[in-house]
């Protein structure tokens, strides 16, 4: 009796946890209207509902189709992405809506990834700040701007964790951890969605690629991805999980092949896991035309094929395609297709219509007045700036080189980045105009105003050999007191089709920075780039380094702020710098292996020619002040299932200024049914110390905290040993061990 109660009870709680994690489910009236709907709609309107098709607004693709409005007009499209501003998509709109048969309001959807036109860093660079309020509100800006433009659905958070520097889409993700990757995906969904998606400033997400877009092979983006069920299960799927569970509302397939079946119709991953695991009832949209790709990754025999194997694997849309649009009509009517598969895929993507409020006005999102009034205001330029700030990370700093005095008499300013405007929008950057953005120099000009004699000289392109504006730039830096000098990536080297086979600075920019630095002057490197570089050389010789990733609208006065003290940078890497491309993929999560390097061991496991350790590892970033770990205390030396233990940590700001400080908490489990890595981030807590403050930290370490996939794959914590580690970077040194019964 009390055990089916208690089962009872557990269900509807399960039930409850469900719903209210998917805010977009409507009500029982709600889903009458759209039974109601769907028993109106003839198979050729249910099948426009499936059908998402690019504007020519904007190039994100191979192909495009120029009759996406004779397709609206005859509501053959149920979605339509690349277009926005609020007048052109109030008039596609009016055509939906106002010139097909029953009306129902299109959805319009865009890559708003890092801002829509008050541009923010690119999204590595935002997983910097390990700050996930400050990247909720950067993505509630790109939602209070792109819904004032008409957008209804943005195509972000991307969450594919990536572990290989050279696939150029490392950019748009959280880097390669798992936890942070979640903590960041949560934080971006809620930043887009809201509370309420009914609101006319909040917008659907769509979490993306799924699954396991990340682990392309070599790096390569659209190549092929073999990876076991644990890997995928570990690594790749955890953010995707935490995003939904964050309420995010619809889903995107992934290009690439998943262990043999490309993931566009992979019912592994989007029946078995994402439906029934999950119990996800938001909408799969494809990859743009992923679904015709099946037939060159040699799974479909024609887009005929390939569509009949996305619909029953559970895709809901297709995007770019056409392959629904140009023959699922007549595959019903053979018997090919089920229509229970269609009214399943149409009531998925009707709901979220629903859940936008837009049967009730399609006309609610688009706004003119809105755009005049929140479309790159001051507000949101402030909270770009504030992001960018939060977003740079201190690799290096010698002898204090950094801050430089405000009061400096000369100042030269080199570099091909130094005063780019086009660069710093990154990838992905949506509506953002060059013309908008701050460049470097202009932010050190808007900082030091007349005072300081500020000399230009770009030096050299990114690309290129060219070495003739060397002697100019080198004459500039003679005569100043200080140099800055901005390199890295132009910003189409990282993105979509983006991948590098060689991931040093392009061109002649480290010999720029070499000729800079023998004149003898304090030289700081500002780092604009995509990606990990190897940059082993500048980390041995430029006394000070701040890699400022591309940040965006205000990226100049950001990195002034920081370059001139006003901000203490306090960002940390989402990803490891590996000394060279031969370390790849170098992530700190590694497992152990049974020959650990030993230096006077050669049959142990090492490079003949490098080192095994990144040139900076994950987590790492300094500060402007010093921060000093007391001993790690937990407050009892064990545990069991529904307990928990504390662990406490002292942190003090043993230097002259204020600053931030993330303190970081790995784990590692000591002898599991499967081996487990030498240590993963479970946890982290952002301070802000006072010079000379100190503050007692605390972790809570649940059962959660120690839980893996264990050998029988349940996810649990396995009884024994576990260290806890905790400090400032990957490296942390601290550790407490503790049992779990
Ligand atoms: C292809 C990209 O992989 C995806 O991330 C993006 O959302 C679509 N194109 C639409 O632009």
């Amino acid at each position: 009796m009390t055990t089916t109660r208690q089962a009872l009870i557990a269900m509807l709680m399960s039930i409850s946890t469900l719903l209210s994690a998917q805010p977009f489910l409507p009500d029982a009236a709600g889903e009458q209207f759209i039974d109601s709907l769907l028993s109106l709609m003839t198979l050729e309107e249910k099948i426009g509902q499936m059908t998402l098709f690019t504007s020519d607004w904007d190039v994100t693709g191979p192909t495009l189709r120029t009759d996406y409005r004779d397709d609206v007009a005859k509501g053959k499209v149920g979605a339509i992405f690349n277009a926005h501003t609020a007048a052109y998509n109030r008039e596609l709109q009016r055509m939906a809506v106002e010139q097909t048969r029953l009306g129902i309001p299109l959805l319009f959807g865009y890559d708003v990834i890092h801002g829509y036109r008050t541009i923010f860093p690119i999204s590595l660079g935002e997983a910097a700040s390990w700050d996930p309020a400050a990247v909720e509100r950067a993505a509630r800006v790109a939602a209070e701007e792109s819904t004032a433009a008409g957008l209804h659905w943005t195509f972000a958070p991307m969450v594919d964790i990536s572990r290989d520097p050279r696939w150029g889409r490392v950019m748009e993700g959280s880097g390669e951890d798992v936890y942070l990757g979640s903590r960041m995906a949560v934080a971006r969904v809620r930043g887009f969605q809201g509370d309420d998606l009914s609101l006319p400033n909040t917008m659907l997400s769509c979490v993306k690629h799924y699954a396991a877009y990340g682990a392309a092979q070599a790096g390569r983006d659209y190549h092929t991805v073999d990876i076991s069920d644990r890997v995928l299960r570990e690594t790749y799927l955890p953010p995707f999980k935490a995003a939904l569970d964050a309420g995010a509302a619809s889903i995107m397939t992934s290009f690439n092949e998943l262990n043999g079946i490309p993931a566009t119709a992979n019912a592994y991953l989007l029946r078995d896991i994402l439906r029934e695991e999950w119990g996800f009832k938001g909408f799969v949209v494809t990859d743009y035309t992923s679904i015709n790709e099946m037939v060159m990754h040699g799974s479909a025999a024609d887009d005929a094929d390939a569509g009949l194997q996305a619909l029953r694997a559970g895709v809901d849309m297709d995007m770019q395609g056409a392959v629904f649009y140009n023959y699922l009509g007549q595959q019903v009517k053979t018997g090919q297709a089920d229509i229970r598969h269609i009214n399943e895929a149409v009531r998925n993507v009707l709901r979220l219509k629903y859940a936008l409020g837009l049967f009730e006005d399609p006309y609610r999102y688009g706004d003119e007045n809105r755009e005049k009034a929140v479309i790159l205001s001051a507000a949101h330029r402030a909270e770009a700036r504030d992001m960018a700030r939060r977003s740079m990370v201190l690799l290096k700093n010698e002898r204090n080189v950094l801050p430089l005095s405000t009061s400096l008499r000369r100042l030269a300013v080199i570099g091909p980045l130094a005063d780019n405007q086009a660069d710093l929008l990154g990838a992905w950057h949506a509506d953002g105009k060059a013309a908008e953005v701050v460049t470097l120099l202009q932010g050190i000009k808007n900082k030091l105003g007349n005072t300081t004699d500020i000399r230009y000289v770009k030096g050299c392109e990114v690309t290129g050999n060219s070495q003739a504006g060397f002697e100019e730039a080198i004459a500039a830096a003679r005569i100043s007191d200080a140099v800055v000098v901005a390199v890295g990536e132009h910003e189409w080297m990282s993105g979509e089709a983006a991948s590098r086979s060689d991931i040093r600075l392009p061109g002649v920019q480290l010999e720029l920075v070499q000729a800079l630095l023998r004149t003898g002057k304090p030289v700081v490197v500002v780092l604009m780039n995509g990606r990990p570089l190897a940059i082993p050389e500048l980390a041995a010789q430029a006394p000070a380094i701040l890699e400022a990733w591309f940040g965006g609208t205000e990226a100049g006065n950001a990195i002034a702020d920081v370059l001139f003290g006003d901000y203490n940078p306090s960002g940390k890497l989402p990803i490891t710098f590996p000394r060279s491309l031969g370390q790849v993929p170098l992530f700190y999560a590694a497992k152990p292996t049974g020959r650990p390097r030993d230096e006077n061991n050669k049959y142990t496991s090492k490079y003949l020619d490098e080192a095994n350790t990144p040139l900076y590892p994950f987590g790492y970033g300094l500060s402007y002040t010093t921060f000093a770990y007391g001993q790690a205390a937990i407050d009892k030396p064990s545990m069991k299932l529904n307990d928990s233990l504390q662990l406490t940590i002292t942190v003090t700001n043993t230097g002259k200024r204020a600053g931030e400080e993330t303190v970081q908490l790995y784990v590692r489990d000591k002898v599991g049914s499967v081996t487990r890595p030498l240590r993963e981030l479970r946890d982290f807590q952002k301070i802000q110390l006072q010079a000379g403050e100190s503050q007692q930290v605390t972790f809570v370490i649940t059962a959660e905290t120690l839980s893996f996939f264990r050998a029988d794959m349940n996810y649990a914590p396995e009884a024994g040993e576990y260290i806890l580690f905790v400090g400032s970077d990957s490296n942390a040194s601290q550790s407490v061990t503790i049992r779990f019964e």
